[in-house]
């Protein structure tokens, strides 16, 4: 299956073809089980719902979840590292956690249970994504605490793939293993893609000639320009996937290679709200707030994921909504001179931009008093006139964003790539 291809036929699992009406009452069900289950045995949700004189039992629609209250990523280090459980420490089967910038990790913990839930979503994600029974599947997100390769494992195991568990890095023997064992599904960082994309032809090879015919992208932000430049230069098909750790891992969105159209949220585990991000009112569009429906060791109510989406109907799987694709944090954000910038909106005028590669990073600085963003950008290989280049970015941004940028276009190679989650923001403001 070439890119712009349609995928084999595949077979839905039953709860994927429910109703809207049939779905919302198993998660009504699952929502009030999940907070009972959350106040008997995690002390820190008891206190929480007493201090507001709120019950499980108040809890008699799907609307009333906003009664309770949010939980945030400090909540989790505040609990540190197995506060949070809901199961003695002998249930939990499996723990991973997200490092963060400061402080202590995140712990999240899995029961059997959880990670079977955990590997049927999975499953069922890399099967809307476009890969089937029997196929080969590189898997090269971390394996390790984080829970991108793992996550990926146990779902490619449970749809039927042959697994290449290869995780990140040692980017040279990665084609090698693509180019012998002729994988039809990669999963794998957006930005990682990249760097294998010109390690293939650093080697010679053309990728467009590779096994692969759809990539399964996801722990970071990418844009629509993104998936073409991917697409065009792979011949793949390259699909969104979403999640986070705090609420499972991979696989609690995911978007269907039929339709490209958002990520559909696997609300029969994972129920989606938006809230205003300065006052948690509920809004159209805003934060992305996720309640676990089914998870035993580790329920989470209402946690604030500081990501940045909008949740629409569903198309490709009616019943379940979707979340657009999530282009930035509301900590990503970088406030220029009065100006909200996210890192993805260069991205999309710097893939846009003649003679320019999709490999860029940003330095902030304050030289005087007024904060400074240079895009540091690679030319793309052969004749590319730089000046042109740098003014044509500095302009469409200016156009676009409303902001002023210094450019700075590098020779091709040069910038630090990324094996996993990339960094794209360098802070050297005081
Ligand atoms: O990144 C889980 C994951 C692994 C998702 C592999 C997809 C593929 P964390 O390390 O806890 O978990 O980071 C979660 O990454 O809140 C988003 O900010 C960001 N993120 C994840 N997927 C996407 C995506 C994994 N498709 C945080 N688009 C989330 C944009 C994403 N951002």
């Amino acid at each position: 299956m070439r890119h712009g291809e349609p995928p084999a036929p595949q077979t839905l699992d039953p709860v994927e073809r429910v109703s809207r009406e049939e779905l919302a009452a198993l998660q009504l069900e699952r929502l009030q089980w999940t907070l009972h289950h959350a106040y008997q045995n995690v002390p820190f949700y008891r206190a929480k719902f007493d201090a507001i004189g709120i019950h499980p039992n108040d809890c008699k629609e799907l609307g009333d979840l906003a009664l309770f209250p949010f939980t945030t990523k400090q909540d989790l280090r505040d609990n540190y590292p197995f506060g949070m459980f809901a199961v003695p420490r002998e249930e939990v089967a499996r723990v991973h956690a997200s490092s963060g910038t400061t402080g202590k990790p995140t712990v999240v913990g899995y029961t059997r249970r959880d990670i079977e839930i955990w590997s049927d979503v999975m499953a069922r994600s890399i099967r809307a994504a476009g890969g089937r029974p029997g196929q080969i599947v590189h898997v090269a997100y971390g394996y390790g605490l984080f829970t991108g390769g793992l996550g990926a494992h146990y779902g490619a195991e449970r749809l039927g793939c042959t697994v290449v568990p290869v995780s990140g890095g040692m980017t040279p023997r990665q084609i090698q293993l693509i180019t012998d064992f002729r994988p039809e599904v990669i999963m794998v960082t957006p930005s990682y893609m990249l760097a294998l994309l010109d390690e293939f032809e650093a080697q010679g090879l053309d990728p467009r000639a590779s096994s692969l015919q759809v990539g399964v992208f996801g722990a970071e932000p990418w844009t629509e320009e993104m998936r073409r430049e991917i697409e065009e230069r792979f011949d793949l098909h390259a699909v969104d996937i979403y999640g986070l750790s705090e609420v499972m891992g991979p696989g609690v969105a995911q978007e269907c290679v039929e339709t490209k159209d958002g990520l559909h949220v696997w609300e029969d585990h994972f129920y989606p709200e938006t809230v205003d991000p300065f006052t948690g009112a509920q809004a159209e569009s805003g934060e992305l707030v996720f309640t676990s429906l089914t998870k035993e060791a580790l329920p989470i109510i209402r946690y604030r994921t500081r990501d940045l989406t909008r949740l629409l109907p569903g198309t490709a799987r009616p019943a379940f909504r979707r979340m657009e694709k999530v282009t930035g944090r509301t900590d990503d954000m970088i406030i220029l001179r009065g100006v909200n910038v996210f890192p993805t909106q260069i991205e999309e005028i710097v893939l846009r931009t003649p003679g320019l590669s999709p490999h860029f990073q940003l330095h902030l600085t304050r030289p005087e008093r007024l904060d400074v963003m240079t895009v540091r950008v690679e030319a793309r290989p052969g004749a590319v006139d730089r000046d042109t280049a740098a003014a044509a970015l500095a302009r469409a941004v200016k156009d676009t964003v409303g902001v002023s940028v210094e450019v700075e276009v590098v020779d091709p190679e040069t910038l630090e790539r990324s094996v996993g989650k990339l960094k794209r923001v360098i802070d050297r403001r005081e």
